[in-house]
């Protein structure tokens, strides 16, 4: 794994969550919040990266976390370039690298990168002059460091708190980058409790989530849950696995009212979206009063700008 941080220990990359510590995570949160407005009000403006240069480089789809990054970057004054492009089918070649240093020849400052590969952020964090950052906007199965921040503060919003919480992620948690980094990021901050449920199939290995209770049955897996988070079937990722039927999921594992009711009465529920409503989610539990789905999503441009304010080095220095 390449190294996220400088010499002086300040964070120069944004890859994984795994290993930031919980005064590290807090100090983005507090960050990320600072930009955070309420629904109506202007977004904020600022020019702190004014002469930067961002590209992102996404090669899978992506609707909210490119447009957010894309924002955030403008709201701090920066330039932003968006390209699409073929990075896993050359990620064991040099020409995705050739294409990353002509971008840094025209003074491209910092890269954010979507891969459906696991290893192409890390790759061109490698492989960047000392002055570039790169930060990961969803790696494979592997990490969705930015989601884990924005599910953080999300949390961290409605709740006040992280000790003391039960957080149950429930789906497609095998498949689930979003999984990884929520677990790498409130594992840290220090929740009570972290329950990944979901049919055995969609459980992630053994040696993965250490320290999480697993439930294969959603009831127990609700139970007093004061956070529940679901996830969306990721068909696109189980090549070769059994497909599974959207309307027998939803039977066994779907989110209903009667069964969010088995969760704490004040229990808030978050999806990193695309959502496939009557698949993993009732759609009035979604659009109901426990849903903080859409603060996620305002949370998710505040958060690309702390991120983006801190790793990005403004001036001569490196
Ligand atoms: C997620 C992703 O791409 O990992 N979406 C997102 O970034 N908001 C989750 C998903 O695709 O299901």
């Amino acid at each position: 794994m390449t190294a996220q941080t400088r010499a002086d220990g300040s964070l120069r990359h944004l890859l994984t969550l795994e290993g930031l510590s919980s005064r590290e995570l807090t100090q983005l949160l507090d960050r990320a919040q600072e930009y955070v407005r309420p629904p109506g009000a202007r977004a904020p403006v600022s020019r702190a990266l004014a002469g930067v240069t961002v590209a992102n480089l996404f090669t899978e789809p992506s609707t909210r976390t490119r447009v957010s990054f894309e924002l955030a970057a403008k709201r701090l004054g920066a330039e932003v370039v968006n390209l699409e492009l073929q990075l896993s089918s050359r990620v064991k070649g040099e020409s995705m690298l050739d294409t990353i240093f002509t971008l840094e020849a025209l003074h491209v400052d910092a890269f954010v990168i979507r891969d459906a590969e696991a290893g192409v952020p890390g790759l061109v964090a490698a492989h960047v002059a000392p002055h570039v950052s790169v930060l990961s906007a969803g790696e494979g199965s592997a990490a969705h460091p930015t989601q884990g921040l924005l599910d953080a503060l999300t949390i961290r919003q409605r709740k006040h708190r992280f000790d003391g919480l039960v957080v149950a992620i429930v789906g497609d948690i095998r498949h689930s980058r979003v999984a990884r980094s929520a677990c790498h990021a409130l594992t840290t901050l220090g929740v009570a409790e972290l329950r990944v449920v979901g049919p055995a199939s969609l459980l992630p290995g053994d040696d993965e989530f250490r320290g999480c209770v697993r439930h294969t049955d959603i009831e127990a897996g609700l139970r007093d849950a004061d956070v529940v988070m679901m996830l969306r079937i990721q068909r696109e990722r189980m090549e070769g696995e059994a497909q599974l039927d959207g309307a027998a999921y939803f039977d066994s594992f779907g989110l209903t009212a009667a069964r969010l009711r088995l969760a704490k009465p004040d229990a808030i529920i978050l999806h990193p979206q695309p959502m496939n409503r009557g698949v993993e989610i009732a759609s009035d539990v979604a659009d109901g009063p426990q849903s903080a789905i859409r603060d996620q999503v305002r949370n998710g441009v505040a958060v690309r700008m702390a991120v983006l304010a801190t790793v990005v080095r403004t001036g001569d220095s490196t």
